[in-house]
């Protein structure tokens, strides 16, 4: 476990205060899976913030993708060359949720995110989470409503709103997604905690600092950055676009 906010990199987002400060968060579901270990150092190497661990069961989503034991090989990599732990943040696609989640905070998952659709008791589902030492995060899909926030925020570290229909990578931005991180900005500010505003799905450097605007704080992005040969000038396009 990571003590949010005493390791992590600030870079350019030192100005802002603890909360507004931006992440962002590669998702590795677009990485070159022949050499995923170099993967995750050159992503970080390139100025990520987290790193995105997309978990697919081909039940909940029709795909899949990767379980514990590669996040508990990827895990000793979770850092910068300077010794500085990057949270591994998984995003459970998967349903049961529960020996899921425990399997991964074994493996070192920081952050642990599942959707709340997927659970049959949430509250219990994230408490379990939290028992591990790992932060908790809850996911919402594109026509999923927030309501569950109403009996469960002040117990999250996370609130993660897709933007894309999960189960896959390079899709287009859902634009009433923004909407919707709207709603969930005011919910975590009228709650007063320090809950992460995550948004998943088609972001770019060119929408990035609208996705900011609607009131996000980290940034999942795929193959806007591991479709590009030069992970860095990506990394540092966000910025630029997050600072605009
Ligand atoms: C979709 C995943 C995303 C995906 C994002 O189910 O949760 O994390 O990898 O990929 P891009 O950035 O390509 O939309
Ligand atoms: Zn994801």
């Amino acid at each position: 476990m990571l003590p949010e906010g005493l390791a992590l990199p600030v870079g350019d987002n030192s100005r802002m205060s603890t909360t507004q400060q931006h992440r962002i968060a590669p998702s590795i579901l677009s990485a070159d899976f022949t050499r995923l270990g170099e993967e995750v150092t050159k992503v970080i190497a390139a100025g990520a913030d987290w790193i995105h661990f997309d978990v697919m069961d081909n039940h909940y989503v029709p795909n899949l993708t990767f379980g514990p034991m590669i996040c508990s090989a990827l895990k000793p990599l979770a850092t910068t060359a300077a010794g500085v732990p990057v949270p591994v943040d998984v995003h459970l696609m998967v349903q049961p949720v529960d020996a899921l989640a425990q399997a991964f905070a074994d493996a070192g998952a920081d952050y642990i995110s599942f959707h709340p659709d997927a659970s049959a008791h949430v509250h219990r589902s994230v408490q379990a989470i939290k028992a591990r030492g790992c932060k908790a995060g809850l996911v919402f899909n594109p026509a999923a409503p927030l309501d569950v926030l109403d009996w469960v925020i002040e117990d999250i570290d996370l609130v993660l709103i897709m933007s894309v229909n999960p189960g896959f990578g390079g899709q287009s931005f859902i634009d009433s997604a923004l909407r919707k991180i709207e709603q969930a900005r005011k919910r975590i500010d009228a709650c007063g905690k320090d809950i992460r505003l995550e948004v998943d799905g088609g972001i770019k450097a060119d929408n990035i600092a609208r996705v900011a605007s609607a009131g996000a704080d980290t940034f999942v992005a795929g193959s806007a950055i591991f479709g590009k040969p030069d992970y860095k000038a990506v990394v540092d396009a966000m910025r630029a676009a997050l600072r605009a």
